[in-house]
């Protein structure tokens, strides 16, 4: 099977395909013929060693963690899902495996059927996004209609799960984004959407109950200007040093900061699903051919798309 591996840090230059064969599967395990991965930011953070603390310096290494195929063979232990089912899922271990392969062997719990109203570009989008936005509104504790809401970065695949979350929940919900990002905010259920290229979002002192910075470009110092004196700040990319520090601080502060991080989950799932059913919309604005893997990190990375992208596997 073709497999895209790196083995040494970089740039999109140190990508490339090879041959290997099939995985072979656990008694607890599935053989996935993968149909589409997606993209996600800590695909090339770990591509460029800027995760080593947690990825390692093992190669070769692979990309994606999200994807959605067809059931090809399953362990001898697994129940609830059988050869041809089509679903979609995640690998266990985030920071040191990748799916960026003809056929995955994953874990049967992390799993799960795919709707069959959703494609398989829209089901790969759902694990890492879906459930760090799932988990982001579970840190938010008890909110309500007056609660202000400020979504930094609002229109990147975490922050469409995360406004049609809040949507469905009922909050006060000021979108950032850029300007090809503003319609797509509304749309999702922001109430209010700063383009940042046209109002500095710092002008609004003291606003906001809860912020949430998907850009990773605020941080928590500069976001305490905005926030109000017993305000929440949601952080889904610490430095590691950030972890600890801020369980710490949050002991002698009225702000509070709290780290993000994506477990999913059949728990995760059951919320995105149900929520799917309620009518959240998955928009993935670019799809790359597997081929075009390249061109498809170096998109990406540049930015300004709305949603996901995804690479698909014929
Ligand atoms: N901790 C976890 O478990 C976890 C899980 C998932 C994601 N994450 C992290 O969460 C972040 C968001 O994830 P994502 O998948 O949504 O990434 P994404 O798709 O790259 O979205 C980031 C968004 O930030 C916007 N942005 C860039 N510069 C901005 C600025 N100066 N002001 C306001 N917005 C700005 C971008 O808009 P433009 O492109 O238009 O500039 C983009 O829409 C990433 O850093 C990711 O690594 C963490």
């Amino acid at each position: 099977m073709k497999a895209i591996v790196y083995k040494k840090f970089g740039t999109t230059d140190v990508l490339q395909t090879v041959e290997q064969p099939r995985p072979t599967i656990n008694a607890d395990q599935v053989l996935v013929k993968v149909k589409a991965f997606s993209i996600n930011p800590m695909d090339w953070k770990i591509r460029k060693g800027e995760m080593t603390l947690m990825s390692g310096s093992k190669f070769p290494k692979y990309a994606g963690a999200d994807f959605a195929g067809i059931v090809e063979e399953i362990g001898s232990s697994v129940v609830g899902i059988k050869k041809g089912d089509e679903v979609f899922g995640v690998i266990k271990n985030m920071m040191k495996e990748g799916v960026s392969v003809e056929y995955v062997a994953v874990t049967s719990s992390l799993v799960w059927k795919k709707p069959a109203d959703i494609d398989f570009q829209q089901a790969a989008s759902i694990p890492v996004v879906g459930t760090a936005a799932a988990t982001a509104i579970e840190k938010m504790g008890n909110i309500h209609a007056q609660t202000t809401i400020l979504v930094n970065g609002a229109t990147g695949g975490f922050g469409m799960f995360l406004l049609q979350l809040l949507k469905q929940h009922s909050a006060n919900v000021t979108a950032v984004t850029g300007t090809q990002g503003v319609a797509f905010a509304k749309s999702w259920g922001a109430n209010s959407v700063i383009d940042y290229t046209k109002e500095d979002i710092f002008s609004h002192k003291a606003a906001f109950d809860i912020v949430i910075d998907l850009s990773g470009k605020m941080g928590y110092k500069k976001a305490k200007e905005i926030m109000k004196a017993k305000a929440l700040f949601l952080n889904p990319t610490p430095k590691a040093i950030e972890i600890p520090a801020s369980i710490f601080k949050n002991l002698f502060t009225t702000k509070k900061h709290l780290v993000i991080l994506s477990r999913p989950s059949t728990k995760y799932t059951g919320v995105l699903l149900n929520a799917l059913r309620n009518g959240l919309k998955i928009e993935v604005s670019k799809v790359f051919p597997f081929a075009h893997y390249k061109e498809a990190y170096q998109y990406a990375e540049q930015g300004g798309y709305i949603g996901k992208v995804a690479i698909e596997i014929d």
